[in-house]
């Protein structure tokens, strides 16, 4: 994926808005930077491969004249990261100049054609083509606004884009538009700006208007104009106040948005547990209606999923299919029908596998439930219901309080499910609410008790190879996440499976010294992880425990032990036992020396470039 933003200033120069906003969207892509400004009938433009800071301090981004200006962060597909191929691209006159977040599917087709034509290409990427088909539909009607060669050139493309246009053909507009990747404006009485996301423009203005796929926009001094790809037809929409503020978009202080965003998860559960009641009812009587349910997702949102289907089966006897997205086709979609219910699970709620895994089930007219950080995306388009898990903008690559957000959701979407069929006591259902309210306050303490500990194991175990994470029932899925992280963000290989497994193959890799951490909490699966413990141990393991806290018998079998409040119910327990163990991770990747915001080869959303 790849971050875009312009602006459009009634007075002021847009160059150093553009390099501020780029910085807040640096999490989308890091490969290359580029912006492009209109001064009178010219347009200026800088670009360069790396990282924002390293092309500012190369080229001063700020230093391009103008007040009208579109600017790209870029995360590779097509073509290598270098700097022919940053964007912004223009076309053969250097008239018309475009930023893209997407991917042209038919663009090595649309290319053939425009050389046939004469139009000469610097760059091997798939962005290329829409300004020279946007110059193309202008010499074969000069007529045309720029909007409409820019629809022109839009009704040629296959694929995904939120694109933004700006050309010497008429200087003060900001053409953009969507299909399948994210775009959102901001407006103020003096400016209109665009983005990927909304933190982009936070700090400029609170007012934003969600522009939907299919959609074409112009901003100008005189406002915004949304109009539909298809038809032309004028699309009125009020813009909506945002109330997150400009400060939850930037650290706050800490080195990395990963810890700052694993400090934050105590608010982000309080926030989570004002889920909206009556999007929570209706989920519930979907699922309760279902023949059968899928909780699909793709990463964290998966481990997320995988935990929910332990507590759906607990407290609302639901059996549930918990599906890796990008499988989901291959192993269900023959199978889903008008009576299956999809639940899918994404932060961004634009992920492309799980919006693939999304449309096929809506084809075969499944029920669609979405779970999403982000309202406006994609997913919350295509849901027949969806809930906004109200996390906040989480900037960090690693997704943490996302995953323990998500995790609330789905506990209350179970209780609530099983008060509906009857499956728990109002006793059992009371101490239930009232434990996931505590929740917040019980990840709290680990922040402030265990912090240090989980800093000292980081230091320990930094340079170890290979690392095992098991759990047992709903821990399974907390080893899995507990794995991902660590293998995200300090490049260290990992293996996680439920520790049954254990003696079926994977315990052949252990020889002394060999760390294996384990997810104890207190549960019915308890004794027979102490046996799995024990198992390791003989074989030289070094066990490094997360236990609550009065748990004597493991803290003797542990090496090192992190401890966790007790009395969490086993249906709740991944969400403070994650804690400690995305601690580690981010410790461990500090003391590997990696950037544990930005780890390689990985984007926020894996849905564009
Ligand atoms: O936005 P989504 O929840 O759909 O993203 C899914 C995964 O790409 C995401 O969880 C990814 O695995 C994270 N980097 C994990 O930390």
């Amino acid at each position: 994926m790849c971050g875009i933003f312009g602006c459009i200033l009634k007075q002021g120069k847009a160059a150093p808005l553009i390099h501020a906003a780029l910085k807040r969207l640096e999490y989308r892509g890091y490969d290359s930077v580029g912006e492009v400004t209109l001064d009178g009938s010219k347009l200026y433009m800088k670009k360069d491969q790396g990282k924002i800071d390293e092309v500012h301090q190369a080229h001063n981004l700020d230093d391009l004249p103008g007040s009208i200006g579109i600017g790209h962060t870029r995360w590779a597909t097509h073509g290598a990261p270098l700097q022919v191929n940053a964007h912004p691209h223009v076309d053969c006159n250097g008239q018309i100049a475009v930023v893209h977040n997407g991917i042209i599917e038919n663009f090595a087709e649309l290319k053939q054609e425009l050389e046939n034509h004469g139009h000469v290409f610097k760059s091997r990427t798939d962005t290329e083509v829409i300004p020279h088909l946007i110059e193309e539909a202008k010499k074969n009607n000069p007529s045309l606004s720029l909007a409409e060669a820019v629809l022109d050139a839009l009704k040629k493309l296959n694929g995904s884009y939120a694109i933004a246009v700006i050309s010497t053909i008429e200087p003060d507009k900001i053409v953009c538009a969507r299909n399948e990747s994210p775009l959102v404006i901001g407006v103020n009485e003096d400016s209109a700006y665009f983005a990927s996301d909304i933190p982009a423009f936070l700090p400029l203005t609170n007012k934003a208007i969600i522009v939907d796929d299919g959609e074409i926009a112009v901003l100008s001094s005189h406002g915004v104009e949304i109009k539909k790809i298809a038809d032309s037809k004028p699309v009125v929409r009020e813009p909506k106040v945002i109330s997150w503020t400009a400060e939850m978009a930037v650290k706050q202080g800490y080195p990395h948005f990963m810890i700052k965003e694993i400090h934050e998860q105590p608010e982000c559960l309080r926030n989570t547990l004002r889920v909206q009641e009556h999007y929570a009812d209706l989920m519930a009587t979907f699922l309760d209606r279902a023949r059968e349910v899928y909780l699909v997702a793709c990463g964290t949102s998966y481990h997320a999923c995988l935990a929910a289907s332990y507590m759906f089966s607990k407290l609302a006897f639901l059996p549930t299919y918990p599906v890796i997205a990008s499988e989901f086709i291959e192993q269900h979609g023959k199978s889903v029908n008008i009576d299956s219910t999809i639940l899918a699970v994404s932060q961004s709620g634009e992920t492309a596998d799980t919006l693939a895994a999304v449309n096929a089930a809506r084809q075969r007219a499944a029920t669609i439930l979405g779970l999403t950080n982000a309202i406006g995306s994609t997913l919350t388009r295509v849901s027949r219901v969806y809930i906004g898990q109200q996390s906040g903008p989480e900037i960090g690559v690693a997704a943490t309080k996302t995953f323990t957000s998500q995790l609330s959701v789905m506990a209350q979407l179970a209780l609530r499910l099983a008060k509906k069929r009857g499956k728990v006591s109002q006793d059992e259902m009371d101490y239930l609410a009232e434990r996931l309210c505590r929740i917040p306050e019980t990840v709290q303490t680990i922040i402030n008790t265990q912090e240090e500990k989980t800093k000292q194991i980081a230091k320990k175990y930094k340079d170890r190879k290979t690392f095992f994470f098991l759990g047992r029932g709903i821990s399974t899925a907390t080893a899995y996440e507990g794995r991902l992280k660590l293998m995200e963000i300090a490049y260290t290989p990992a293996i996680a499976f439920p520790a049954g497994e254990s003696k079926h193959g994977p315990i052949s890799l252990v020889e002394p010294g060999f760390p294996v951490v384990f997810v104890c909490p207190k549960d019915d699966t308890h004794k027979t992880l102490i046996g799995n413990i024990m198992e390791m141990k003989a074989r030289g393991a070094a066990i490094i425990a997360v236990i609550e806290e009065d748990d004597e018998e493991i803290k003797k079998l542990a090496d090192d032990f992190v401890e966790v409040p007790k009395d969490v119910p086993e249906v709740l327990s991944s969400i403070p036992f994650i804690v400690p163990l995305q601690l580690i991770a981010y410790y461990m990747a500090v003391e590997r020396g990696y950037n544990p915001d930005m780890p390689r080869n990985l984007a926020k959303s894996v849905t564009v470039k």
